[in-house]
């Protein structure tokens, strides 16, 4: 981390799902955390679509852009350098965000940094709790995620240790509140609900934790199969389904397997923290349970306060301020949005080893004559 003296002035945007999220971070100081999203025009559909994202970004993405600045009450001027979610996402929906990034990063003269969406949700909590410990553990659910990741350096180094081979975490949450009416996104809902159910009520399946089974990997699709057919065994007898005792029962499963996986990975590799990160870790009875497990095995715990858990510019601009501070060479003007980009690439490099600007700008002068 930079000295406080030199502390970088960021700017990011986050595209990759339904938020169009613009974050102001002075080093790891939150400034501006503005939002729009477009998570009421999915709802009707159950799920997020594509092609709504993608419009709903690009109608929403100027005056995000001015909240933030207005709210951080800094000027465009005064940054030191753009962030963007290069990917992972959807394509569309990213490629709003590069294609904002790069136009107001040229405009300004400052330097562009494609960032990794996974990363960014692990680097955020340095807004919260201050410079992540290294290495760190990470446990990241989202909607389109489930991983264990040990990070030596969040700017460049992140290993994954286990991941979902099936659904993920969010996605099972807002699958089984599909079965169960009610609405999307599942997570927030079921979350609810559970409060008021008994999670001993139905015994669902843990996946994955038998003792030949991999250790880091998780499993959901099982679970969510399993929890469909009670409801349509109950529904079937002219039962009524109890959707609390579900609800609650379904979600100790995931977060049982969820918390007891981390706790043992950070147990293995002798790391004395555990950061939890994605929209998932909004859950209260995952922020409990992580609790508990960790008191109980000396481990402390961070997660960031649910806002900045689910998907936000906020994260970007925190993810963008360590590259800038760790002297990472910024992205070049031929930045694109990568679908699929993986964990193990934080932030996506220029040709050029240098964060300075005016290389930036000949390095992307060669790009568009040659
Ligand atoms: O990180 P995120 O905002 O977007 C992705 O990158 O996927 O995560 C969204 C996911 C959704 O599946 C949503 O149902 C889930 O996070 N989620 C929750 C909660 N809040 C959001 N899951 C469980 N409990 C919550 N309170
Ligand atoms: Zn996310």
């Amino acid at each position: 981390m930079a000295d406080s003296r030199d502390q970088p002035l960021v700017l990011g945007i986050e595209t990759s799902c339904d938020e169009t999220g613009v974050g102001i971070v002075h080093g790891t100081t939150l400034l501006a955390d503005a939002i729009a999203s477009s998570v009421d025009e999915h709802a009707r559909f159950g799920g997020v679509v594509p092609e709504v994202a993608s419009r709903a970004h690009l109608e929403a993405m100027v005056p995000t852009i001015d909240r933030a600045l207005k709210e951080a009450g800094v000027t465009a001027k005064d940054l030191d350098g753009i962030a963007v979610t290069a990917g992972p996402g959807l394509a569309g929906a990213l490629l709003v965000g590069v294609s904002a990034a790069k136009a107001f990063a040229y405009a300004f003269g400052k330097p562009l940094y494609g960032v990794n969406h996974l990363a960014s949700h692990i680097c955020v909590d340095q807004l919260e709790h201050g410079t992540l410990p290294e290495p760190t553990m990470a446990l990241l659910v989202s909607g389109g995620h489930s991983s264990l990741l040990l990070s030596a350096d969040i700017t460049s180094d992140v290993r994954p240790l286990g991941a979902t081979i099936d659904d993920a975490a969010g996605e099972a949450f807002d699958k089984i509140a599909r079965v169960l009416d009610l609405g999307f996104p599942g997570g927030p809902v079921i979350d609810r609900y559970a409060k008021e159910g008994d999670p001993e009520a139905i015994a669902f399946p843990r996946g994955l934790t038998g003792p030949r089974d991999p250790a880091y990997d998780f499993s959901f699709s099982g679970l969510k199969t399993s929890v469909a057919r009670w409801i349509e065994a109950k529904r079937a007898a002219g039962e009524d389904v109890p959707v609390r005792d579900v609800a609650a029962s379904f979600q100790e499963a995931v977060v049982d397997v969820l918390t007891r996986k981390a706790v043992r990975a950070c147990k293995d590799e002798g790391v004395d923290h555990l950061m939890i990160g994605g929209g998932v870790a909004a859950n209260t009875r995952l922020r409990a349970m992580a609790q508990e497990r960790c008191d109980a095995a000396g481990i402390r715990l961070r997660v960031p306060r649910p806002k900045l858990c689910t998907d936000n510019g906020a994260m970007v601009a925190a993810l963008g301020a360590e590259m800038v501070a760790r002297n990472r060479s910024a992205s070049d003007w031929d930045l694109s949005a990568d679908s699929s980009l993986p964990v193990t690439e934080p932030h996506v490099p220029g040709h050029s080893h240098s964060h300075d600007h005016d290389h930036v700008h000949e390095v992307s002068k060669e790009n568009l004559y040659s």
